[in-house]
């Protein structure tokens, strides 16, 4: 898949942008400030429908205008074109897919396939746990937008059981007895159990497959160090075998029984999961991994999702590199370059002239970014 042309009207600082872009690498260069991560920020947000950088569509207005538009057109590996509007307005969002409006995130979001990384994607081996299982289950809902319905129902389980353990103790550790209470309780459970054991089961499918993805990605990238690191979807739950998860997540409630009753919340389930960058003798990258070590896991992580995307939709999803070569040393930047350089379309932006010399010769197009105008640079 590829952007083969890209209109911003409002967004960021950018009043009217107009380009077309071809297939291959693309270098966006330019100053500090100048529109660089912007441009990528739109792409990605017609992507996700959010932004990577604020949660406040607001921000992406241009300031003292009233809405931002972003008009794409993309074009997949069958050369099947397809368009993109999107409009953002007054905090809301509205967007069209080939001239119709969408009404579901998820009737939209396995479309588009693009891959993203920056400097603050490094959170994905340093940061929460929450940002992991948030990742995954984007990935999942990329591949598979029916899981919507799974992951909301064990959401909605999992309120009414937190709701129903304040009612049965309502102070730790002081039990009401209640029949109905207990019966409701003991649904909820169970509907929590069924969902939450498959979304554990689909989480820790999409790890080993992403593992054995990242796994050779990462030896590459990061060969000089010798170092390996593996994925592992880690959870209070026994994961093995993958078929009796939920009579062990069941069990698993059950012996939490006692401290849910001075927590009065749910403990256990997908919702206090984790996966983790594990280090060759097992210890865990983000407490004993070097600054490169962990920014080489995140963007072996990255690449294994645009590999996961590749084969699984059979399109290339696009590539983009914010930032991503600075504080790497000149290896490893030419062995990115050689990974990055495998997909149908990939941004990379640099503000470093030095290092746009040094990637030059695997270019297609260098684009000179300047205050709210990009030229051709080459
Ligand atoms: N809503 C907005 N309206 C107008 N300008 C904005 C808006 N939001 C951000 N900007 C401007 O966009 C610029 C930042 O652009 P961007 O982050 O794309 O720069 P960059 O080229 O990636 O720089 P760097 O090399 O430092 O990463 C800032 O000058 C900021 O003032
Ligand atoms: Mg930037």
């Amino acid at each position: 898949m590829h952007l083969a042309a890209l209109t911003l009207r409002d967004y960021r600082n950018y009043r009217v942008l107009e380009l077309e872009f071809p297939r291959g690498v693309i270098v966006l260069t330019g100053e500090n400030g100048a529109g660089k991560s912007n441009l990528l920020e739109a792409i990605h947000y017609l992507s996700y429908l959010r932004s990577f950088r604020t949660s406040r569509d607001r921000e992406i207005v241009r300031f003292g205008a009233a809405y931002a538009v972003i008009d794409a057109r993309f074009a997949d590996e069958q050369q099947r074109d397809f368009d993109v509007r999107l409009v953002l307005k007054d905090g809301k969002r509205f967007v069209r897919y080939n001239g119709n409006d969408v009404q579901k995130f998820q009737d939209y979001i396995g479309r588009l396939h693009s891959q993203f990384f920056f400097p603050g994607d490094l959170g994905i081996v340093t940061g929460d746990p929450a940002l992991r299982r948030e990742v995954l289950d984007l990935e999942l809902l990329r591949l598979r937008p029916q899981l919507t319905a799974v992951m909301s129902h064990f959401r909605r389980a999992r309120e009414q059981r937190n709701r129903l353990l304040k009612l049965l103790h309502p102070q730790p550790g002081v039990t009401r007895e209640s029949r109905e209470l207990r019966q409701s309780f003991t649904a909820f459970t169970e509907q929590m159990v069924q969902s939450g054991a498959q979304l554990i089961r689909e989480r820790l499918g999409i790890t080993r497959v992403l593992d054995g993805l990242f796994r050779p990605l990462h030896r590459q990238l990061a060969s000089e160090q010798g170092e390996q690191v593996s994925l592992e979807y880690i959870s209070q739950v026994e994961l093995d075998p993958p078929e009796q998860i939920a009579a062990a997540y069941a069990a698993a409630l059950e012996a939490a029984a006692g401290s849910e009753s001075t927590l009065r919340y749910t403990s256990v389930g997908p919702h206090r999961d984790d996966m983790l960058f594990r280090l060759g003798d097992g210890r865990d990258l983000k407490r004993f991994g070097s600054q490169g070590q962990m920014r080489s896991a995140a963007l072996a992580f990255r690449l294994a999702l645009c590999e996961l995307s590749r084969q699984r939709m059979q399109d290339d999803p696009i590539l983009m590199l914010d930032d991503a070569l600075s504080e790497m040393d000149d290896g490893r930047k030419a062995r990115l370059m050689e990974l990055a350089g495998r997909y149908s379309q990939v941004f990379i932006t640099s503000a470093s002239a030095r290092e746009v010399g040094q990637i030059a010769g695997a270019a297609g197009q260098v684009y000179r970014v300047g205050a709210g105008s990009v030229e051709k640079w080459n």
